[in-house]
């Protein structure tokens, strides 16, 4: 909560603490930035936001106090330091307000600041990525991403799973989909720099399985990249995805842990994001709490990818894109059986494997594949996962008969080789995770700088 005095000033205190105090403070140093500032020439009011949490801190300065007449030119977004005697507020709406003794600016904002406004469009503050994060529902959305985060190591440390750094540089293809972004070097001399074609990473999860064929359990939790030409709500080009990986675990134990995980980081954000989670309840999506509290309560529901195309055929809406066996699902389709359908997360499991990986296992009817993707309502997909195929022979037969390069995923074939074992995982898309948590209906209000197709601003 404070940092060390430097100075006779006291530590400095954070809002959240402040506001969260049992006693009145007699003397404490508050630094953020000005939300409001109201002068009634006597006094000023003076609203004070430092990034802690949502709820500003009502200042009160006496006109004579030393920096006043400075003080109330100061607008919207100035840098202020403020020392004075935390009280108990007299007017409505605060438990607790400063009432200052001295206010030093430490950097004004001028009349151009594109804060000003109290309200602005998302489109607009995309446009200012930079700046946005300063309003109150960026704020918010970011402390609820960095607690998220917390979240995700909590679960998995609780479980005895460990933490790897699967490497962001990486000459193999995991899905075989072949939309990597190219590492080059800015000279074009012909040479590679690591002597091979490098691409930035898609999944961790090839590289994961090596450590879950050691470790046991183990997950990664970093930046990943697809330069999928897909411009849509939900694609990022840049995104942070979590895989866990688990040896001596089936598609069904899979299914249950991404049960578990979903529940967990929910009941997180409600438990511990509840003040900013309020902003997101009232202003973006009123259906949120019930929403959340639906997941918190009930487990997702199963469905065979094959019941789920029967479904979805008999349902009499008009899909864009008809749904039959053998063709991967829509969004559309997602989304109707998450929201109409179930009316909450749902799993679906057993895809064609003709529109899965090459490594997911191959179930005893031989067209099947042990996968399984978790649907939730406003989102469609936000987790996707599998039993790996851990036969040898299968598996490269299924490399092969994909067009992949034996020799080039020979390292791969060698978990199956030596000590193979039963083992399965999943990745879980952070970004559609805070979608789902917060109702924000586009992937680039969720992620600080997002990187979309043809869009990166710095
Ligand atoms: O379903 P995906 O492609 O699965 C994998 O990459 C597996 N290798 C994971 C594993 O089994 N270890 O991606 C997993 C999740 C998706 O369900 C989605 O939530 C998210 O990652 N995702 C994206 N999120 C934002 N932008 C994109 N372009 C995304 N692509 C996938
Ligand atoms: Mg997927």
């Amino acid at each position: 909560m404070d940092t060390p005095a430097t100075s006779a000033n006291p530590p400095r205190s954070r809002v959240a603490a402040l506001l969260s105090s049992e006693t009145p403070v007699p003397d404490t140093l508050v630094k953020g930035w000005i939300r409001t500032l109201r002068d009634h020439k006597d006094f000023a009011f003076i609203e004070v936001n430092d990034g802690s949490c949502l709820a500003n801190l009502q200042v009160v300065a006496p006109s004579g106090m030393p920096g006043f007449s400075q003080a109330v030119t100061l607008g919207t977004g100035a840098a202020v330091v403020i020392r004075g005697e935390l009280a108990a507020s007299p007017g409505k709406g605060q438990r607790w307000e400063l009432q200052a003794k001295e206010i030093v600016l430490a950097g004004s904002c001028p009349e151009d600041y594109p804060l000003q406004k109290k309200r602005h469009s998302d489109e607009f503050l995309r446009g200012i990525a930079h700046l946005r994060v300063r309003t109150n529902k960026y704020g918010a959305m970011f402390r609820i991403r960095s607690s998220l985060a917390q979240a995700v190591h909590a679960f998995f440390q609780a479980r005895g799973f460990h933490w790897i750094h699967t490497p962001i540089l990486t000459a193999s293809d995991c899905e075989g989909a072949g939309e990597m972004f190219r590492v080059t070097l800015g000279r074009q001399n012909g040479e590679e720099f690591f002597g091979r074609k490098t691409h930035l990473t898609v999944s961790g999860q090839l590289a994961l399985e090596m450590f879950a064929l050691a470790l046991g359990d183990v997950y990664t939790f970093g930046p990943t990249f697809r330069a999928e030409n897909s411009n849509t709500s939900r694609h990022a080009s840049e995104f942070w995805m979590v895989e866990p990986e688990s040896a001596f675990a089936d598609i069904e134990d899979n299914m249950r842990l991404a049960g578990d995980f979903l529940r967990h980081l929910v009941v997180h954000a409600m438990d511990r994001c509840a003040e900013d989670l309020s902003l997101f309840a009232n202003f973006v999506d009123t259906g949120l709490m019930a929403r959340l509290e639906n997941i918190a309560t009930k487990g997702p529901v199963r469905v065979s990818y094959t019941e789920a195309i029967l479904i979805l055929q008999k349902s009499g809406v008009a899909f864009e894109y008809p749904p039959a066996w053998g063709k991967d699902l829509q969004t559309a389709h997602e989304r109707y059986l998450a929201e109409e359908v179930f009316q909450g997360p749902v799993i679906v499991h057993d895809y064609p494997a003709g529109v899965k990986a090459f490594y997911m296992r191959m179930n005893a009817d031989e067209k099947t594949v042990a996968a399984m993707d978790m649907l939730v309502p406003g989102v469609g997909e936000i987790i996707g996962g599998s039993q790996r195929e851990e036969r040898f022979h299968v598996l490269r037969q299924r490399l092969v008969s994909m067009g992949l390069s034996e020799e080039e995923y020979g390292w791969y074939l060698d978990s199956r080789r030596y000590g193979s074992a039963p083992h399965s995982g999943f990745g879980l898309g952070f970004e559609r995770l805070l979608m789902l948590v917060t109702g924000a209906g586009n992937i680039r209000d969720v992620i600080p700088y997002p990187r979309t197709p043809g869009s990166i601003d710095f």
